[in-house]
């Protein structure tokens, strides 16, 4: 038996915002990040419209790109005062993530975020609140996901919690968010978009509800990404259908170790001023974990499945999941994103000097390959990495060379 789980009600389209209007309660608590929202106007479109509705409003703001759990606790503290009975969080993935987990410590100020990180191990929510999810990139779809991925700075690490009760209750997804967005945004959250329909595909976790989101998801996201980095508007619209797709897939046909390698190199070189972008990542892993993947029989027939969609070409399955990999690598040469961690830099791409110095890389490659072995997206992967194996593959990432094991 299986579950497929999704938010109870979708609003897509322009002015999908305005629904605000419609919700009924006493006290909503807007949780925003660092000002895009703001300065765009929806910060201040959310709250009127949740005025009209006849609800007390109070916003909570400055949640940082990646959030930290010391930013969840904080939120969770004010929700306890202010008592809302909606959370709304509008932004990207960061504000989103960090008023879910916030959700979790409101409704059971005892749980730690250890208890938290206990996949499917989260009590029933929606005693106190209920949650509206309203994104403003076109990436992590954590509006419909079940997932909140927090930052542990003390540790370097990225945690995931994983469980459908922080599914959100309503997602907003209005493109008119997504058209503010800078181009380097787009480039990496589409990417961030693509890895989730590909690993979604070819997971262990598969089915045939999530199969068919996931391939529409890749099929746009194909079309539309490169168009939409290039500042065409329609594309950039349907750019923000085609990620919350491909975000109803992995939500529940789950991941894979491009997501693992992403958590954990993330904030692996913060203290070298090297934070890679978690769209990024994934963009210079993907090519890398496909390649690996493929040694599995079935994970290879299904890439040569999404080849085909892709209409890539191909006589057989090897020469699909090659194809699969240089049209990849083409989308990255397109939007601007290096292929490898030694070029990732300031403007990622080109750069004369990477940012993750080499010989940091290689000291700290065991733990980092242990710890995203033990990722929570390293269990639905179609092919179980040895430790040697894992280190082999961050090294190729780290290089850009040929992943042949
Ligand atoms: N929950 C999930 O299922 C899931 C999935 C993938 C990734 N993530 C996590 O989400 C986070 C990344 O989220 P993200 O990529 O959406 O970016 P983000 O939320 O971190 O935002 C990045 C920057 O873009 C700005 N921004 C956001 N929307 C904008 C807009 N419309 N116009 C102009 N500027 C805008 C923000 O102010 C911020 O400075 C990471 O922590 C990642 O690990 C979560
Ligand atoms: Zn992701």
């Amino acid at each position: 038996m299986a579950r497929f789980t999704l938010p109870r009600d979708l609003y897509h389209g322009k002015d999908a915002l305005a629904q605000l209007k419609n919700l009924k309660g006493k006290r909503a608590m807007i949780c925003v990040g660092g000002g895009s929202m703001k300065k765009f106007g929806f910060l201040d479109r959310a709250k009127q419209y949740l005025e009209e509705a006849g609800m007390e409003v109070q916003i909570f703001e400055g949640i940082e790109p990646d959030p930290s759990v010391e930013t969840v606790m904080k939120g969770a503290d004010a929700m306890l005062k202010f008592e809302p009975d909606w959370i709304v969080a509008i932004g990207g993935g960061s504000p989103i993530d960090a008023a879910k987990a916030m959700w979790i410590k409101y409704e059971y100020p005892e749980c730690t975020f250890e208890d938290m990180c206990k996949v499917f191990g989260i009590p029933e929510l929606r005693k106190k609140a209920k949650f509206v999810a309203i994104s403003s990139t076109s990436g992590t779809a954590t509006e419909v996901t079940a997932f909140s991925i927090i930052t542990d700075y003390a540790k370097g690490t990225k945690y995931p919690i994983a469980d459908f009760e922080i599914t959100p209750d309503i997602a907003i997804v209005d493109p008119t968010l997504a058209e503010t967005m800078p181009k380097k945004l787009v480039a990496h959250t589409g990417m961030d978009a693509i890895t989730h329909a590909i690993e979604a595909y070819v997971s262990t976790a598969n089915s045939d509800y999530a199969d068919a989101l996931a391939i529409h998801a890749i099929e746009m996201i194909q079309n539309d990404l490169v168009k939409s980095y290039n500042e065409d508007m329609e594309a950039r619209d349907r750019m923000h259908n085609a990620q919350c797709l491909a975000g109803m897939a992995f939500s529940n046909a789950l991941l894979g170790i491009v997501h693992s390698m992403a958590h954990k190199t993330g904030a692996a070189f913060d203290d070298f001023g090297a934070h890679i972008i978690h769209g990024a990542a994934n963009a210079m892993y993907l090519p890398k974990v496909i390649a690996f993947n493929a040694k599995d029989p079935v994970a290879k027939k299904r890439y040569g499945v999404i080849a085909d969609y892709m209409h890539l070409g191909g006589k057989d399955d090897d020469e699909k999941v090659a194809l699969l990999i240089k049209e990849l690598r083409k989308m990255n040469d397109d939007l601007n994103i290096p292929h490898c961690i030694k070029n990732y830099g300031a403007d990622s791409y080109p750069t004369e000097q990477g940012f993750v110095p080499e010989e940091v890389f290689l000291e700290r490659l065991p733990g980092i390959a242990e710890r995203a072995i033990g990722d929570a997206c390293t269990g639905s992967n179609p092919r179980q990495p040895s430790q040697e194996e894992m280190e082999k593959l961050l090294k190729c990432c780290y290089y850009d060379t040929e992943v042949d094991f």
